[in-house]
């Protein structure tokens, strides 16, 4: 009897848990429509400061590159902290049952420092079955490894992250309703019959994503005060975070060093697109609806500001990104320059009707606004007019899903086809002459 009021309550409760979701969805706008937003400025070849007009893809490596990526430091993330040696002082292998027999998985720590903060990694790897090498998916994730691998006997628990309580029971199906089923973990089946190898972490091993905790890492490890103009974000140490990943991975000979993507959700997509900015030796990213600080004009009308992002996380950005909340107009950059930064590698970028917060007509508008550097490396950058035309065959694309701020089937499923795209494209040997002018090739060639 007690069981079935249980049972009776526990069904109210998701019933009107369903009822305030659909009104929560029926209420936000959806996206859609001609692009509202105005064109990026400034034009991203354009004369920029004392620096004249770009015309080759020489200068715009030697000279404009480094004084957008000093502009972006100064005046959007801080600096990144210095890379260092990374070493690995531990690897075991892992029984985990969610590879369906496809592939292995195994924990590796790591142990850096970032400025003067020593920081200790635990990273997921979880290879497909065979030698390879493997093209391989590095991951930030919002609720780390113990919650990506539920039920893996000793895998290192992190911190949560946000949202909620990812390592509880009760809470896991809430949380995936909310922000899709893929939230916390890609679809390791899939990912492994195609192929493709996963290196997982937890990005609040660096710096913690919440302001108190956060910001004394950051002072920590920038040794400036938390309200110094250039105090780094957390978004310049996670960044950093993909590159030391990267670093240690690169000396495994199951991957393949010249196949290695970013992937980052939201705050961690900000994070995979600033790391493509300054480390060639990623060469391809995938950042999911990134919003404001990612992949969309700081400039925008639509969406988050820059005024509400850095009231709400103190800790992401720097306190020079901050004084710029209400007079974007100032800014000397742009985030159109940080997806040129980028060029001519392959970056995928996602939207979702009801997520107008992460403004995907303003990362339209910045991703057209970064197409011209991309064809001076007679590389295809973005080409489509509007939302609902993606091209995955272009070095740059984003598409749009119905659905709201999370990861979903249907993101993994498109990360995966545009993988295919560009990874395969760049494993054709490069001795075919007609692949000399593409995007793909020329990828390799800077990258290396
Ligand atoms: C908030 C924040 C966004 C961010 C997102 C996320 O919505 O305002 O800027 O992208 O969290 O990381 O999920």
């Amino acid at each position: 009897m007690m069981m079935r009021v249980v049972w009776v309550l526990l069904a109210l409760i998701g019933l009107l848990f369903g009822a305030i979701l659909v009104a929560f969805l029926i209420k936000l706008p959806r996206v859609e429509g001609p692009l509202t937003q105005a064109q990026a400025t400034p034009a991203v070849l354009a004369a920029f400061g004392d620096d004249r007009a770009i015309t080759s893809a020489a200068d715009w490596s030697a000279r404009r590159a480094p004084l957008l990526r000093a502009a972006f430091a100064a005046n959007v993330y801080g600096a990144l902290p210095v890379p260092a040696p990374v070493v690995i002082t531990d690897k075991h292998d892992i029984d985990f049952a969610g590879l369906a027999g496809l592939g292995r998985l195994e924990e590796w720590t790591l142990e850096t420092q970032a400025g003067d903060k020593p920081v200790r990694l635990h990273l997921a790897l979880v290879l497909p079955n065979g030698k390879g090498p493997f093209p391989v998916i590095v991951m930030e994730t919002f609720c780390g490894n113990s919650a990506a691998f539920k039920g893996a006997v000793g895998i290192a628990a992190t911190e949560a992250q946000t949202p909620g309580d990812c390592n509880n029971a009760r809470m896991r199906p809430v949380i995936q309703s909310i922000f899709g089923a893929h939230i916390f973990n890609p679809p390791f089946a899939e990912v492994l019959r195609r192929g493709y190898a996963v290196a997982m972490f937890h990005p609040g091993e660096v710096v913690a994503d919440a302001a108190g905790a956060g910001l004394a890492d950051l002072v920590e490890i920038s040794g400036l005060e938390r309200d110094a103009p250039t105090r780094p974000g957390a978004i310049a140490a996670w960044a950093w975070a993909y590159s030391r990943v990267i670093d240690a991975l690169s000396g495994d000979a199951r991957l393949d060093p010249a196949r290695q993507a970013v992937w980052g959700h939201s705050r961690n997509g900000k994070a995979a697109l600033l790391a493509a900015s300054v480390d060639p030796n990623i060469d391809l990213v995938l950042a999911l609806q990134s919003g404001t600080g990612g992949a969309t004009l700081s400039r925008s009308r639509g969406g988050e500001t820059v005024a509400q992002m850095t009231k709400a996380f103190p800790h992401w950005f720097s306190p020079a990104f901050a004084a710029y909340g209400e007079r974007e107009q100032d800014l000397p950059v742009d985030q159109h320059q940080l997806l040129a930064l980028i060029a001519p590698r392959p970056v995928l970028l996602s939207a979702a009707r009801r997520d107008g917060w992460s403004d995907p007509k303003g990362a339209l508008r910045a991703a057209q606004g970064a197409e011209p550097v991309y064809a001076l490396f007679g590389a295809r950058g973005l080409q489509q007019k509007s939302l609902e035309d993606p091209d995955f065959g272009a070095n740059m694309t984003l598409y749009i899903r119905p659905g709201l701020h999370g990861v979903t089937r249907e993101d993994w499923a498109n990360t995966l086809d545009f993988l295919d795209v560009h990874f395969a494209l760049e494993a054709q040997p490069a001795a075919q002459p007609d692949q000399q002018a593409t995007g793909a090739t020329l990828t390799q060639q800077i990258s290396r």
